[in-house]
Formats: structure tokens, sequence, C-alpha cells
């Protein structure tokens, strides 16, 4: 008989063998706590349109999302975060923005009326409000100026915090935008408004239905986001970034896309120790539901797993927009 150090004295499929067992070993677990459903809201009332390139994913206004808050609060999902699709008031200096009386804001407003209890988070970036599809405003050659930009998410900031949300996600990868934000907001006795800094966002093409969804794809062109998102080939660079967002004031920090990018993930974990998100984007989400919609995937066996593996890589939590179909397959 083969033996060598440990076999046969060790078969590792004798703790496999039962279910049992399996459950005792079993190292990471996901629940209705890690997730965080991104949704996309309209202008406007009694409207709700599909995203094609999101199967199962809508754009509702605030009565329509009013219902999935509800539901999302009852499944136990601890937050939503919020993307406006804004139809009117682009401009070259995404001064919507900071309307108080905008999208947003007022969203922000009647949720924490109605459902206090669940966590709410604002993206802040300008590209649903620029003409241009840019997170941020350009100079005459087209580049997105930092410091201008920072002082308008600054003013957005401010001005979601003013409507009551809980977490700032700002998503714009402006330098020094983080320690603007917070210092802002303690100056203004903000104290408890917490950011969620998306620290390592990727310059990636996983991007592509989301643009679709909020409506930036069209005015984004063929452009891209280089001059301020990460080279995907980067890693090194996602630790230093993380570090100085938690310098500057950053509660939790998040990787963005999630798949792709769980190396970075553990990576950051292992070093920080600090709360630490994934993104499952909406090309990771379209990918697949599309494999799930030809039949060749199981689609809640692979939904489980691709958020399982988040919470191996070291996430404490995760978006996806599978959040609402995932906590009512763990309600079961
Ligand atoms: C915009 C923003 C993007 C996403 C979240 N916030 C797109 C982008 O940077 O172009 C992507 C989310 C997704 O793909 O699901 N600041």
């Amino acid at each position: 008989m083969f033996t060598n150090r440990y076999f046969p004295a060790t078969r590792m499929r004798r703790m496999r063998r039962d279910d049992f067992s399996r459950r005792l070993m079993r190292e990471n677990v996901l629940t209705c706590n890690d997730l965080i459903y991104p949704v996309f809201v309209l202008e406007g009332q009694g409207r709700e349109q599909a995203v094609t390139s999101m199967p199962g994913v809508v754009r509702q206004s605030l009565d329509k999302l009013l219902y999935t808050a509800e539901e999302a609060l009852q499944l136990g999902i601890p937050m939503l975060s919020l993307f406006p699709v804004i139809e009117t008031g682009k401009d070259n200096s995404g001064e919507e923005a900071f309307n108080p009386d905008g999208l947003v804001p007022t969203v922000v407003r009647e949720l924490k009326t109605r459902f206090p209890e669940l966590g709410i988070m604002t993206d802040l970036a300008l590209d649903p409000y620029t003409v241009h599809g840019q997170d941020g405003i350009l100079d005459d050659s087209g580049y997105v100026l930092n410091d201008e930009t920072t002082e308008i998410l600054v003013q957005q900031g401010l001005c979601h915090a003013a409507a009551g949300v809980d977490v700032l996600g700002p998503s714009d990868m402006m330098d020094g935008r983080i320690g603007a934000i917070r210092s802002a907001l303690e100056d203004e006795g903000f104290i408890h408004t917490k950011i969620l800094a998306y620290s390592a966002k990727y310059a990636s093409a996983f991007y592509g239905p989301f643009r679709d969804a909020v409506g930036s794809a069209a005015n984004l062109g063929k452009a891209d986001k280089y001059t301020y998102q990460m080279d995907p080939a980067n890693l090194d660079e996602a630790l230093y970034e993380v570090a100085m967002d938690l310098e500057e004031g950053a509660d939790m920090v998040m990787i963005k896309p999630g798949m792709p990018y769980l190396d970075v993930i553990r990576r950051v974990k292992d070093h920080f120790k600090v709360p630490t998100y994934a993104y499952q984007v909406s090309g990771e989400y379209a990918m697949l539901k599309a494999a799930f919609q030809n039949g060749w995937l199981d689609e809640e066996k692979c939904m489980l797993e691709s958020l399982l593996a988040f919470k191996r890589a070291g996430a404490d939590g995760i978006l996806t927009y599978f959040a609402m179909d995932v906590a009512r397959l763990l309600k079961r």
C-alpha cells in the first residue's frame, strides 16, 4: 500500500464524508449581514425600468423604491447604496450633485424617515451629473481636475449628510478627497457620518452595464477613466491608496471590482485589519446572469459560491446586485 508522511493515517475525506463534520469544519459563512444592495433611482413617480444588460435589475422612482427598501429591511440587509439616474440638470460642472432638493437628498430624507434602521449609503462622484460622464470637472484638454473636483465632492458630501445619509461612498478617486470631506463633516458637526472609501477602484471594463443603468455610457462615449482610476495591473498601489484613505479619515475601505480582485482584498485585509468591503460590480453580475439564463450555470449555487469567495478572501461585506435574491435564499 502507498504511504507517505501523512497517508493513510490522515485521510482528508474523513471530515468531508458527513454533513455534520463538513458543517463543523466550515471556516467561512455568508449571512444577510454581509450584504449591501446597490439600487438605481429614477426621478418622478410610478416609474420602473428594466436594465437590459443587467437582467433582474431595475431603475425605480422613489415610491417604488420604498417597497424595495421595506423588503430589504425585512430580509435583514443592513444597507442600501443609492445610484441616481439624472435626466434633467446635467452640465459641465456637475452642480446638480449638491442641490439640496435634488433626487438623492430627497430620496435619502424619505428613506431615513420611513425606515430609520435601514442604513443608507450614497455615491460621491460627479458622473451622473456631468454631460461628459466623467467623475469630475474637466480642463480644456479633457483632463479631470483634482482639487476643483474635490471642492464639489465636499459640497455633495455635506448636502447628503444634511439630508441624513449614514454612509458616504466617494467613488471618484480624486487625491485627498477623503481628508477634505472628513474635515468638512467635522467642521459642520456631522461627526457620525461614516465614510466608505472606494479606495482601490480600478479602471475596469466590468463597469459597462452600470454605465448603461445610470445613463452615463452615452455621455462618456469612447472616453476612459485611466487618469484617475487604478491600473488593473497594480497591487502595491492599492495598499498605498488604502493607507492614505485611512489616514484621511475613512471608516471603511472598498476594493472594486470584486471577483477578479480577490487578491487585493486579501492583501488589504491582512495588512490593515480594518472593515473592508468588495463591490461585485455590474459586469460580474451580467456575466453570471447571462450564464444562468442560458442554463449554463446553476443560479443559486453559483451566486452563493461567488459571494462566499469574498468572505474567504477577507471581505467584511459585499456590495452586490444579488443581495435581495441571496437574502431570500438564506432566509429559506
Ligand atoms: C461612478 C461609479 C461607477 C460604479 C460605481 N460608481 C462606474 C464608473 O466608475 O464608471 C460602477 C459600479 C458597477 O459597475 O456596478 N463613480
